[in-house]
């Protein structure tokens, strides 16, 4: 091959793989748009305090085995990377309201009713598959500052390189969810509403799996 000819040769090589490697990082990019679980702020109640029992298992406190009142839903799930690769060992945290609509939380300054056994938070560590589980019951909407909030269950996910992601997760079918600005500022919704299904012991059990951005 002359010089001339080979020149060009290489430099339509390196054209054609740069477009390659443009394109899959595009690609790369676009998935991750559309892939990643919406996120949410905080919010005020994420617990400062946190209660004694702080396990998967919200439905009752310590060793008192009066149950938390409310309908019991077990909330179970993977935590996934943008590939949808399974995430180990990742700390998920959940705290929600009660069946009333207040949070088990002394900054909660709503006169609604305080469930004595129930715990409010709960944690813990993804599975080698990503996987994780809660028992919980399903919390009721309330109003903050003016603001009307359907019924929603906080999650922090923090990895073990400390990154953090929060969402929230909502429950299909309420007639809440309309008017609940936060889940309807959602460009996919569906992607953070769980369709909850009755088991035969009158429980329901849903599953949400959260892809971390
Ligand atoms: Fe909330």
């Amino acid at each position: 091959m002359k010089n001339q000819t080979r020149r060009n040769f290489l430099s339509k090589l390196l054209l054609s793989s740069a477009s390659i490697i443009g394109l899959y990082s595009n690609t790369k990019s676009l998935n991750a748009r559309i892939l990643t679980t919406p996120t949410h702020t905080e919010g005020p109640f994420y617990p400062i305090n946190k209660p004694i029992d702080q396990d998967a298992d919200l439905t009752f406190l310590n060793n008192n085995k009066k149950l938390a009142q409310g309908d019991i839903h077990i909330l179970k799930g993977r935590v996934l990377d943008i590939n949808k690769e399974p995430i180990s060992n990742a700390l998920v945290e959940i705290w929600q309201a009660n069946k009333w609509g207040r949070y088990q939380d002394q900054r909660d300054q709503s006169n609604l009713p305080w469930d004595k056994n129930f715990q409010g938070y709960g944690r813990v560590n993804t599975s080698e598959n990503g996987d994780y589980s809660f028992r919980t019951i399903k919390p009721s909407g309330y109003n903050y500052n003016g603001i009307k909030r359907t019924p929603h269950i906080h999650f922090k996910i923090t990895n073990e390189a400390k990154n953090i992601f929060i969402t929230q997760m909502y429950f299909a079918g309420e007639t809440e969810n309309e008017q609940d600005m936060f889940l309807q500022n959602i460009k996919r919704k569906s992607s953070v509403v769980v369709d909850f299904k009755a088991l035969p012991n009158n429980e329901k059990m849903g599953t949400f799996d959260i892809i971390v951005g």
